[in-house]
């Protein structure tokens, strides 16, 4: 599912390059989860008889296997195995995994658990598909992550002739380590890693994870960053890096990119009235959209460093009296129960004024001077009072949208506490929390993702621990100017490929060479001088960063070749 973050971007947009190369030859084979596959899949009888006959007899033993085709672009085959059908097998499954890997899995770490099961399963289909053929089989199967990394390690304990390719998008240690503001990157070498695992009870998931690694016959990973982390963490330099790309479609008029900004700018002004209704003396024409989105690891995605400099940049924008007004949404899933009352009634207020706006428009346009007393009875005034009394607050405009489960320990929440933003009348940085990825059929905000970020003018991704990093990626594609770091693989890509990337609107903060204070004082910089920028400087800004999608397109990143035939202006491939 989409909770997944980059890894389920990856899948996803990578499908269509492979289907056009690989044609009816090309199968995913996931995990079965009912309430996905209604939406996302069609299901139907495998045309290739070798695939057929290895899911029937697997069925035959009582396991569900479905087949089908992924409804997204490029429609790839999907093989579905459902886990709890086979979890019957889950203690002999085990002992088996045990007998060839020594790895033994506690029965608590239901995740761990499941992968052993997927595992199983996968090697199995893996078995009865291979030995269909007299000659060796051209098979070749690619592993993602440690969950997968079991269906690898058994595969070639078994001897299965397969080719296997296994990519990390991170190393489980990598982000622990991280996370524990270590100074990760200038201790790679010195870390006891078997105790570091052991000590954050993930042994028997880095096992997985290394033994996967090590089986492999081609082991990858999706940037230079992330190989130098995995030599260390899991002794093996990948043998190949492998990019991640994005499925960019290009739009037959130049400039439709921008009409659509300026389309979902006005959606989310919309929501912005109705969040600081009676506080809006602020000129929405001169607010300027900042986020940071991602799955809510609070200083791995550095959302710590940026609050930080929001503080420092409220205060330079309030000294300078600037009139430029920056809201910043933090788009991070965290535990909730339901919008909050507050958040709900903005939105009702705006809706009722814009009623009420609707109603007095049309007697002006039919050239009454409206007396309200004839045209309109009692109710109908009382209506009328009772809609403008209501825009008068006695609370700030909130800090985040939903109930928080753990309000009171959230770090998000709690940073803002500590530094004040609380969404003053004379705050120049107004924040808002949005703890649920964005989804077209909210209620609140009712855009998608992809939406939202083309009505923002900056992404801002400020990363300590970041492999690849999609969401400066897709703002890039989308003309979307972002903040990232010399810490992501996406910003070490930028860095090598372009010559000036700062005047394309990538902004990379030096994270590896700095102390905090400074990155977070360069990264403020970055913010201050964004807010500086005119609205025609912006157009032009965002022509110039859309002019890098090619750089970051499947179709160049899904080849050997890489972007070595590619020519960006500015860029040094
Ligand atoms: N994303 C999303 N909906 C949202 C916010 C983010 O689908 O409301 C996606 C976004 O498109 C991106 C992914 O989440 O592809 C985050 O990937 P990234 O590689 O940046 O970080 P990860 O979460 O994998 O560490
Ligand atoms: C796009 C539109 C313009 C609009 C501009 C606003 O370029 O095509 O019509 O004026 O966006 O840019 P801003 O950075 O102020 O949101
Ligand atoms: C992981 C990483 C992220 C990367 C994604 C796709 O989730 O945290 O940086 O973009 O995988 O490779």
């Amino acid at each position: 599912g989409k909770e997944l973050g980059g890894i389920y971007t990856v899948i996803q947009t990578k499908a269509k390059t492979t289907a056009d190369e690989w044609g009816e030859n090309y199968f995913l084979i996931g995990p079965y989860f009912e309430q996905n596959v209604k939406t996302q899949v069609e299901f139907s009888e495998p045309p290739n008889p070798a695939v057929k006959k290895a899911m029937d007899t697997m069925k035959s033993q009582g396991c569900q296997v479905f087949f089908g085709r992924w409804l997204i672009e490029g429609s790839p085959y999907v093989i579905l195995f459902d886990i709890g059908s086979a979890a019957w097998n889950l203690d002999k499954w085990k002992g088996e995994f045990w007998e060839v890997s020594n790895i033994g899995i506690p029965f608590h770490d239901r995740e761990a658990n499941d992968a052993v099961i997927f595992g199983s399963l996968t090697a199995w289909f893996l078995k009865e598909l291979s030995c269909q053929f007299d000659d060796k089989p051209n098979i070749i199967a690619h592993f993602h992550e440690w969950q997968a990394g079991v269906g690898l390690i058994l595969s070639r304990s078994q001897k299965l002739p397969v080719a296997t390719i296994f990519t990390t998008h991170a190393t489980l240690l990598g982000r622990y380590l991280c996370a524990a503001s270590l100074d990760f990157y200038n201790n790679l070498d010195q870390f006891d890693i078997d105790k570091e695992a052991g000590e954050r009870q993930i042994y028997h998931r880095y096992c997985m994870e290394r033994a996967s690694v090590h089986c492999a016959h081609v082991f990858t990973t999706v940037s230079q960053i992330t190989a130098t982390e995995a030599e260390h963490m899991l002794k093996k330099s990948p043998d190949v890096v492998t990019p991640n790309g994005l499925n960019i479609k290009k739009f037959s008029a130049m400039h439709e990119f921008q009409n659509l900004h300026s389309m979902y700018k006005a959606r989310i002004q919309e929501f912005i009235r109705g969040h600081f209704y009676g506080h809006l003396d602020f000129d929405l024409d001169k607010t300027l959209f900042f986020f940071i989105a991602g799955r809510y690891e609070f200083s791995n995605k550095g959302a710590d460093m940026f609050l930080e400099a929001l503080s420092r940049l409220n205060f330079l924008l309030r000294v300078h009296k600037t009139d430029v007004t920056v809201i910043v949404f933090f788009i991070m899933p965290a535990k909730t129960n339901n919008f909050n009352v507050e958040t709900l009634k903005g939105q009702a207020v705006r809706k009722q004024l814009c009623n009420l706006v609707k109603l007095v428009v049309c007697f002006l346009c039919r050239g009454e001077i409206p007396d309200l007393n004839k045209i309109l009875d009692r109710d109908d005034i009382s209506i009328m009072k009772r809609a403008i009394f209501s825009t008068q607050r006695h609370s700030l405009p909130p800090v985040t949208t939903h109930n928080m489960i753990d309000d009171s320990n959230d770090p998000i929440l709690n940073t803002i506490r500590r530094i004040g933003l609380f969404n003053n009348r004379t705050d120049r940085v107004k924040v808002i929390l949005h703890p649920e990825f964005l989804s077209s059929t909210s209620p609140l905000l009712p855009l998608d993702y992809e939406e939202f970020v083309r009505g923002c003018h900056l992404g801002v991704f400020p990363s300590y621990y970041e492999p690849w990093g999609y969401t400066p990626a897709e703002c890039t594609v989308m003309g979307i100017p972002s903040v990232t770091t010399n810490l992501s693989g996406f910003g070490c890509f930028m860095q090598e490929h372009v010559a000036d990337p700062e005047a394309y609107g990538i902004y990379i903060v030096d994270r590896r060479f700095r102390s905090p204070d400074e990155s977070c004082n360069q990264l403020t910089q970055f913010l201050y001088g964004f807010c500086q920028q005119n609205r025609r400087q912006r157009i032009i800004q965002r022509n110039r960063t859309e002019r890098l999608s090619d750089l970051l397109d499947w179709k160049y990143l899904g080849r050997v070749c890489g972007t070595e035939a590619l020519t960006i202006p500015g860029s040094k491939v």
